[in-house]
């Protein structure tokens, strides 16, 4: 099986290449990633020399590149976005760019070239926010960020490429991922290293706004079942039932890492910040996958991962991280 991975030097794209090299030892996995401020080579190092993997550096806006390719290949599975709502406030544009225009230089490429399957990963920020209840697939798109219309973009366009041009599209949304190799600007890497660094954690508005959480490796697992079982046209929400507002999830940090409520400083609200993101993964569950991982566990697991790669962020916090830090924070 030849796959091609975009972004998957990110955090979940090289969460899942892992994954996927250690459980199916005959697959090759080619890696397509532009490196940007979020795509980092050691997240990838303890496999780079794996005769399954290989990587090349590159955008997947480029059509000459991104035709080159997918050439030959049976699998698309498209990670790589901007990804960061903050970011996309700050600069729309990139966001649209690589989204929504990215998307379609590598749709256009697998059908040019018959690809059997495209796995778009979307995201449950698509469907919006909502105050009460679940979205399933069926709910409508009302994306509030940039961040989250581009993802919309990208998404409907995938869709459109299998019911115009037959393309083998499955989508996924998820809820908020968290885990190993997270880029410490989203909210829980960036609120434990900051303990970590003994600063304080800035909450937005009244931190009351609710977040579903899900496990990395359950979210790869997820992907990883869609991608063999999936139906292809189909779109799959993938969601562990794990909602927390804001602050409940500070104070599961404060008190892992010994500190109290003196580290946390409320700060200005985001601007269209959704209160509230809730989906049903039923329709998933239904044939078969289950999230694996217990919340309170993984997330021990995951402060703990922090605690022994302090290399890997205080790298990425003393480069460029710094400045973004400095202007939204400080
Ligand atoms: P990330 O920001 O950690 O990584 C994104 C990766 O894409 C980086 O390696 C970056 O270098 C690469 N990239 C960016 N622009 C590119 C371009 N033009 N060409 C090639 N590579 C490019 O992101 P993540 O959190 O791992 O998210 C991965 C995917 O999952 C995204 O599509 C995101 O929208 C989606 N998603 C993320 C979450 C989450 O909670 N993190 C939840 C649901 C869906
Ligand atoms: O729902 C899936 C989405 O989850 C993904 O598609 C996105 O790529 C990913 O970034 C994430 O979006 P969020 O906006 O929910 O994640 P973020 O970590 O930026 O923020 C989570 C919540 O925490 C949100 O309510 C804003 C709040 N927050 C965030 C940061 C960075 C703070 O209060 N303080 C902060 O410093």
């Amino acid at each position: 099986m030849q796959v091609l991975v975009t972004g998957g030097l990110g955090f979940i794209g090289s969460n899942f290449i892992r994954h996927i090299l250690g459980k199916y030892p005959q697959y090759n996995v080619t890696n397509l990633d532009k490196i940007t401020y979020a795509g980092n080579p050691e997240n990838l190092r303890d496999i780079e020399k794996n005769k399954n993997y290989s990587f090349v550096k590159g955008d997947i806006c480029d059509a000459k590149i991104v035709d080159k390719l997918v050439e030959g290949k049976d699998i698309v599975l498209n990670f790589a976005a901007e990804t960061h709502v903050d970011r996309s406030i700050d600069d729309p544009k990139r966001f649209i760019r690589t989204d929504v225009d990215g998307t379609h230089t590598l749709l256009e490429a697998s059908r040019k070239h018959n690809i059997k399957k495209f796995i778009q990963v979307s995201t449950d920020e698509v469907y919006g926010s909502i105050e009460k209840g679940s979205f399933t697939e069926e709910s409508a798109l009302q994306p509030n960020s940039p961040y989250s219309a581009s993802k919309a973009g990208g998404d409907l366009i995938a869709r459109s490429y299998n019911k115009t041009f037959g393309v083998p599209v499955i989508i996924t949304r998820s809820s908020n991922n968290f885990g190993q190799y997270q880029y410490p600007e989203k909210l829980l890497p960036l609120f434990i290293t900051n303990l970590l660094e003994g600063k304080k954690v800035p909450v937005y508005g009244d931190g009351l706004n609710v977040r579903d959480w899900l496990y990395v490796i359950d979210n790869c697992e997820a992907i990883d079942f869609i991608m063999h079982k999936g139906a292809i046209g189909e779109i799959y929400n993938i969601g562990a039932d794990n909602e927390k507002t804001n602050i409940e999830i500070t104070k599961l940090l404060l008190s892992e890492l010994g500190k109290d409520e003196s580290s946390i400083e409320y700060v200005k609200d985001r601007p269209g910040h959704d209160r509230r993101y809730s989906i049903n993964s039923s329709k998933l569950r239904k044939l078969g996958w289950r999230p694996r991982f217990k919340f309170e566990q993984a997330l021990k697991d995951t402060v703990k991962w922090y605690k022994n790669n302090q290399n890997w962020w205080k790298k990425i916090k003393s480069g460029e991280y710094k400045e973004y830090y400095r202007k939204h924070y400080y």
